[in-house]
């Protein structure tokens, strides 16, 4: 007999002292499953401050990962152990590697600030943490790179070469990226070369086909996308910030949207449009199924978890002195 995954998922949720969480960009029937939605930050935030003592987190590797360490008491658990590939192009060596970078140009160890983006595994963010680091989000980095320049340090901003670049040059710094031949003395915000295949998708040639087709279209986009695409865009911000505008606009008012298909296609369906000739999809946003949250749920039922998050007792120390120096900048 087939199972009816819906409503098995709403008897498990009701049954079992559990939270499901999920990112605006899992695929539309999972996302209508989850108790708490959210960017990344309100994603952390608001799983710390739930009382339930599971976590079913629809989302990518990073995005558990992160609960497991503000929360560790809790029990996370993944449907799918999804990996962000931007978080994949950096590990504990070549972070050190890049730091080592900065010391050879004769910046010493002491006089580098390591900013990560919270997409970015809990080994990466403990090394940060251990240098003293914190982490951001794509909603409060602008905050975080002010706050960290106060320190007077070189800050070292991993693994998002958009990200840093797009609030370097919002806050008139300037910015280089390892590997581009620049001098990093010169800089104040030396970027690692990862970035998001998935915002890479959207091209100027995006922006000006709209803007030729509809002369008062907006362009908004998410910052991992190429400084390119940000300076030409009206507005850049977050997934949740990207709602609001969005929302906030004037239902006659076009729009289009770059950033991830799930969202944008979730989003007023009068006039907003997807920025892009192909459909922008996380491919490993988009591995989360119905059928996967079921089996999560039913294998806490079943007293035998799948896919648990565990994190050694030394990466969750500095993993979490790092989130939490981002949590506390309000
Ligand atoms: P947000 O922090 O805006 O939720 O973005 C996360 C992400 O992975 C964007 O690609
Ligand atoms: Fe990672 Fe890009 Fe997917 Fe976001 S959209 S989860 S940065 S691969």
């Amino acid at each position: 007999m087939d199972i009816d995954y819906k409503n098995e998922i709403k008897r498990l949720k009701q049954e079992l002292p559990v939270t499901v969480v999920g990112h605006y960009y899992q695929r539309d029937e999972v996302f209508d499953m989850a108790d708490i939605t959210g960017d990344s930050l309100e994603l952390a935030r608001k799983c710390k401050a739930d009382k339930n003592p599971w976590v079913v987190f629809c989302g990518v590797g990073f995005m558990g990962q992160s609960v497991k360490v503000i929360a560790p008491h809790k029990r996370v658990i993944m449907p799918k152990m999804a990996c962000c590939a931007m978080a994949k192009m950096i590990d504990g060596v070549t972070f050190d590697q890049s730091v080592d970078f900065m010391v050879k140009a004769g910046i010493k160890k002491e006089n580098i600030l390591p900013i990560t983006y919270i997409n970015s595994d809990v080994s990466v963010k403990s090394k940060v943490g251990e240098m003293g680091g914190l982490v951001c989000t794509s909603s409060n980095a602008f905050k975080i790179i002010e706050k960290g320049l106060e320190s007077g340090k070189k800050i070292l901003f991993v693994p998002d070469r958009c990200l840093g670049q797009n609030f370097a040059n919002s806050m008139e710094l300037k910015s280089c990226i390892i590997g581009d031949n620049q001098d990093p003395n010169n800089c104040d915000v030396i970027c690692y070369d990862g970035f998001c295949s998935v915002h890479q998708l959207f091209t100027v040639e995006d922006i000006e086909f709209y803007r030729e087709k509809y002369p008062n279209i907006l362009i908004a986009v998410h910052p991992e996308c190429d400084p390119k695409i940000v300076e030409k865009a009206d507005f850049s911000g977050s997934t949740s910030m990207l709602i609001k505008y969005v929302n906030e606009l004037d239902i006659n008012q076009k729009v289009a949207v770059g950033t991830e298909y799930n969202l944008v296609n979730r989003m007023r369906e009068k006039n907003t449009f997807v920025l892009s000739s192909t459909k922008p999809e996380c491919p490993t946003m988009n591995e989360t199924t119905l059928e996967d949250l079921y089996l999560a749920l039913k294998s806490i039922e079943d007293n035998n978890p799948i896919n648990e998050i565990a994190i050694d007792e030394h990466t969750t120390k500095w993993a979490n002195i790092a989130l939490e120096r981002m949590l506390d900048i309000k």
